[in-house]
């Protein structure tokens, strides 16, 4: 497989071309933004966690019925993935409450809900990404109502499948961002990264923060906290 022309760069990852059509290469940075890129920092590692933690949990998700973009990881950074074109949506649920939930209801983190909560984001750095309803979507054509159910009950299977492996490993799965992707023949398939910079992980007992929150509210020991999540979901 022939790594060709940048097609894009993000916040986190790179996308190649390839000399195959359907296929694309991610390539995993160590950079790290937040609240829309205002804050910006390295966290030396992550790229390479990020990349074998979203293969990982990307291939259990495969086995649960959940398709994905993911082809074969090429090394400890890059991944071959299915070429996809993005559903401008991000796809948050949340078990607990925290971040954004706590801060736009004036409640505080930590309530566990009687059941899980979906909200859509519509994925647009220069409008700092919007929370939006299904109505919205619709109207803006950001996809199809056939589209959004599959991408809804897609969300609900990840969150059943993570929340209890993740529990497993001593880790409450307390929200989460997911993207999806349209194949060349419309085929919705989950994409982007399932990481500690996309999900909130707390340990189980301490209530630690084990993800991205320690970059962005500047707690200490964020390398530890992505290495952490390696070593629990893979022995590493
Ligand atoms: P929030 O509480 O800030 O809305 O974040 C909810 C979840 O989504 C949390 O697990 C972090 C993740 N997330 C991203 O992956 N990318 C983003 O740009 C934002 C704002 C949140």
């Amino acid at each position: 497989m022939k790594k060709l022309e940048q097609l894009y760069e993000g916040k986190a990852k790179k996308v190649f071309a390839t000399d195959d059509p359907e296929l694309f290469i991610v390539d995993y940075k160590d950079d790290a933004t937040a609240f829309n890129g205002e804050k910006r920092g390295t966290i030396v590692g992550k790229g390479v966690i990020n990349n074998k933690v979203t293969n990982f949990l990307m291939q259990k998700l495969e086995k649960e019925g959940v398709p994905t973009h993911f082809v074969e990881q090429l090394s400890d950074r890059e991944t071959l993935v299915k070429k996809v074109s993005i559903v401008p949506l991000e796809v948050i649920i949340r078990n607990i409450s925290a971040g954004s939930f706590s801060k736009r209801y004036g409640v505080e983190e930590g309530i566990v809900f009687d059941q899980p909560t979906i909200e859509f984001s519509y994925k647009n750095d220069d409008l700092g990404d919007p929370l939006i309803n299904d109505y919205h979507a619709l109207a803006l054509k950001l996809a199809t109502a056939e589209e959004i159910e599959t991408i809804k009950k897609y969300a609900f299977k990840v969150n059943e499948f993570l929340k209890a492996f993740m529990k497993e490993n001593g880790i409450d799965l307390v929200d989460f961002k997911l993207e999806f992707g349209r194949l060349s023949d419309g085929t919705i398939v989950l994409a982007d990264e399932i990481s500690p910079d996309t999900c909130r992980f707390w340990d189980s007992k301490t209530h630690e923060k084990l993800d991205k929150d320690r970059f962005r509210r500047d707690l200490g020991h964020v390398e530890d906290a992505y290495q952490e999540i390696l070593r629990r979901l893979m022995g590493e």
